[in-house]
């Protein structure tokens, strides 16, 4: 499931499922309101809010920001303007359903003007940017100078593990985000994130799908990431736009 149409249906599914949501709010431990398509916690949550260190009036890029629940926390928290961006219709029109500036665009091509972002926050999908280079290069684009980045996501501990698909095995932080002009690079491998997530999917595995298609399509995922689970680590990155000389 990588395209727009995919993520649409999604989502789609995704509007009628309290149960999913339900599930993912306690086992993530988010704050009641906060609609999540992903795998980060309430606590992951905390850790990404004091690394960006938003202030009022500036502006935060939710990159890939599905229905928008973490921007929309953040901008809540911190008092900092939110423009969030997602390839799916559907997932943004549900984000514009709550308020905000929501818009349609891609991980390789946000639409927003150069330097109008303080921070950009991609949480869970830096792994569908295609290629991930064009992708760190549009939110250097887009970053005013001393602006900050922060990926959550996953990295393989083998690049040729099989288990894990491609688009996953070519995350690689450490290496790309120098490469395409960010300083202050730091990778963090997250244990306790992943210890969060495995229990997430397995849990998620004994409940009762019926013919709720949210679920059902969480159960599928969890067998399939279950299955290469021990392979991958969770990530999160930082890095910040550089000053120009003089
Ligand atoms: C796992 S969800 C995470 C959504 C949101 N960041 C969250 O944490 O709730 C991945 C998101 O990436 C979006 N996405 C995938 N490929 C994309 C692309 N090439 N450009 C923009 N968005 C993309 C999907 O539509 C989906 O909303």
């Amino acid at each position: 499931m990588t395209s727009a149409e995919d993520f649409d249906r999604w989502y789609a599914d995704r509007v009628s499922s309290p149960v999913a949501d339900d599930l993912v709010q306690r086992l993530l431990g988010l704050p009641p309101d906060l609609q999540s398509t992903s795998l980060l916690s309430g606590q992951g949550l905390d850790e990404v809010v004091a690394l960006l260190a938003l202030s009022p009036g500036e502006v935060l890029l939710d990159l890939a920001c599905g229905r928008g629940g973490y921007g929309r926390e953040i901008a809540q928290r911190t008092g900092c303007d939110l423009v969030g961006v997602d390839f799916s219709p559907v997932a943004i029109d549900q984000a514009l359903s709550q308020g905000g500036d929501f818009r349609v665009g891609t991980l390789t091509a946000t639409g927003l003007d150069p330097a109008t972002a303080d921070a950009v926050l991609i949480v869970d999908a830096f792994q569908f940017a295609s290629p991930k280079l064009s992708c760190l290069r549009e939110c250097l684009r887009v970053l005013r100078p001393g602006g900050r980045l922060a990926i959550t996501t996953w990295e393989a501990l083998d690049p040729e593990d099989p288990r894990l698909p491609l688009r996953m095995r070519q995350v690689d932080l450490t290496r790309q985000l120098p490469e395409a002009g960010f300083v202050d690079v730091e990778v963090t491998h997250k244990p306790d994130w992943w210890a969060i997530e495995d229990r997430f999917w397995r849990e998620s595995l004994t409940v009762e799908a019926g013919d709720d298609l949210a679920v059902q399509s969480m159960q599928e995922e969890a067998r399939r990431v279950l299955e290469g689970f021990t392979g991958r680590r969770r990530v999160l990155a930082t890095a910040t736009k550089g000053s120009p000389p003089g």
